[in-house]
């Protein structure tokens, strides 16, 4: 007889086991949140020691009720919380309540989204919230996609179908049975100079190397300068390069700023080329009927990254990459007899992971299926239209104020400022800055982000909480502004 229950089986002891741990998990839970702050305050050092074990794995285990109270004592508390209206520093947000529920049932059945055998009805799931997140952005039934681990993998799909499209189709050269042509170190595709680091690792995991990326400048608002990308593409072609891609940025990390898809969509049929659209960010925005329009472009785009887990609010891991034709995954397929088996597949069975990087791979889709439905069109709209209302409203509130220079104006729902020193004090602006974040993660619990822009560090506000309010906000800035 083992010592411990193993799984949630038809038995009545696994059953009852099952229960006894997640009950004393959502009561650990629930009484960790004793406060409202985001984050109690350890710095690094204190941190490490406090959770220093060489004792991972011990002769004899401590036993379920063991380790709960060693997870209320050291981790809980010390767990930053997205869900706090003092958190606001990264694209990172908190998980709504139902796709923690949904979370819990796709962990307990475990399922795995590569073959239809390991996941019969999450499959079907998957392709119907797939097709109805197409519709949502604008494709056609011609259009499909999948779920992935993160925007980082969804953008390393959309541009490695797309220099896979570019080879097959400009230079008839298959790039999946032969490698890359001679001619790769010629391969240039485009961003914006603030765009997203995984442009540039993807172009390396693709063996084509940094170098393959381009830097466009932004204008005044943030946005890729269409008529500079023009000049340096038109340059490129002459100099011999090979333009393959233009990777538009739908809400940039820092400043939430949108390229102008429409612009650039003409850009790249002139020249041949595929668009890609990272709205790893501004994805999120379609939800709000006041502001969906500013990400209406998305339907012109090849290839769309879409997170989740930044403004939708699921737990993660939570992404999809979307296809505009689906022909193109073609690319991401290879039969194996102990997977996805072609007869298998013309009797109708659909194996997902001819469309994926993964093999193995999470019912995500789940979390997306169950806040879709639970809440609606109205409820989501409610809760993405309030994230950029308070954007603006923190905005405004800054520029009344002469101490304060802020960046740019937010296209959704990301501000980005900076303090200025008051007349007579010894301290630089980056310094006071940088000193004043510190200050609020370790004694203030208050969590907010930091980037430099132009040259000079800048403090961000990035509201993903839709419980955040114009008057927290006054309040945050009060606190800020007393710690110059
Ligand atoms: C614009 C943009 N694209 C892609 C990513 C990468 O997404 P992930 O962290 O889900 O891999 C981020 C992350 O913040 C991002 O801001």
């Amino acid at each position: 007889m083992l010592k411990n229950n193993l799984f949630l089986t038809p038995a009545e002891a696994d059953k009852k086991a099952y229960v006894k741990m997640m009950e004393a998990t959502v009561d650990a839970v629930v009484s960790a949140m004793d406060h409202s702050h985001a984050y109690a305050g350890m710095g690094p050092y204190e941190l490490r020691d406090a959770v220093h074990t060489d004792e991972l794995l011990p002769e004899q285990g401590c036993g379920f009720d063991g380790i709960m109270a060693e997870i209320k004592e050291k981790i809980l508390p010390n767990l930053v919380r997205p869900m706090s209206t003092d958190y606001m520093a990264h694209l990172h947000g908190a998980a709504l309540l139902e796709s923690i529920a949904a979370e819990l049932i796709l962990s307990t059945f475990n399922q795995s989204m590569d073959s239809w055998d390991q996941a019969p009805v999450a499959t079907e799931i998957e392709v119907e919230v797939i097709r109805n997140l197409c519709k949502l952005y604008g494709y056609d039934e011609n259009g499909d996609g999948v779920f992935t681990s993160g925007g980082s993998q969804s953008n390393l799909s959309g541009l490695l179908l797309a220099r896979d499209w570019f080879c097959n189709s400009k230079l008839n050269w298959d790039v999946k049975k032969f490698g890359l042509p001679d001619n790769f170190r010629k391969f240039r595709m485009y961003s914006s100079e603030i765009a997203h680091f995984s442009m540039e690792k993807s172009t390396h995991l693709m063996g084509m190397g940094y170098e393959a990326v381009v830097k466009v400048p932004v204008d005044d608002a943030m946005r890729m300068d269409c008529a500079k990308l023009r000049e340096i593409i038109e340059a490129d072609v002459k100099n011999g390069y090979l333009p393959f891609c233009v990777a538009a940025t739908i809400g940039t990390t820092d400043f939430g700023s949108i390229d102008p898809m429409d612009e650039l969509r003409k850009i790249c049929d002139e020249y041949g080329m595929w668009l890609h659209a990272d709205a790893a960010y501004g994805s999120g925005v379609v939800m709000s009927e006041k502001y969906a329009h500013r990400v209406a472009g998305l339907a012109v785009c090849d290839s769309i990254t879409v997170d989740f887990h930044k403004m939708f609010m699921l737990p993660i891991s939570c992404s999809v990459s979307l296809i505009k034709d689906k022909a193109n995954f073609d690319a991401l397929t290879i039969h194996a007899d102990y997977l996805n088996r072609e007869e298998d597949e013309e009797d109708g069975y659909i194996n997902l992971v001819n469309k994926s990087m993964q093999t193995t791979r999470r019912f995500d889709a789940l979390k997306v299926w169950i806040s879709f439905r639970m809440r609606g069109k109205a409820g989501w709209s409610e809760l993405i239209t309030r994230c950029i209302d308070n954007a603006h409203y923190f905005y405004t509130q800054l520029k009344k104020r002469d101490d304060v220079e802020v960046i740019v104006e937010p296209e959704i729902s990301s501000v980005v400022f900076r303090l200025l020193p008051a007349a007579g004090s010894e301290e630089d602006a980056d310094t006071m800055n940088k000193r004043i974040r510190r200050k609020l993660l370790h004694h203030k619990g208050v969590v907010i982000g930091q980037t430099v822009c132009r040259g000079n560090v800048c403090l961000k506000f990035t509201l993903l909480n839709p419980l955040q309010s114009p008057e927290k906000l006054d309040e945050l800035l009060a606190l800020i502004l007393s710690l110059r």
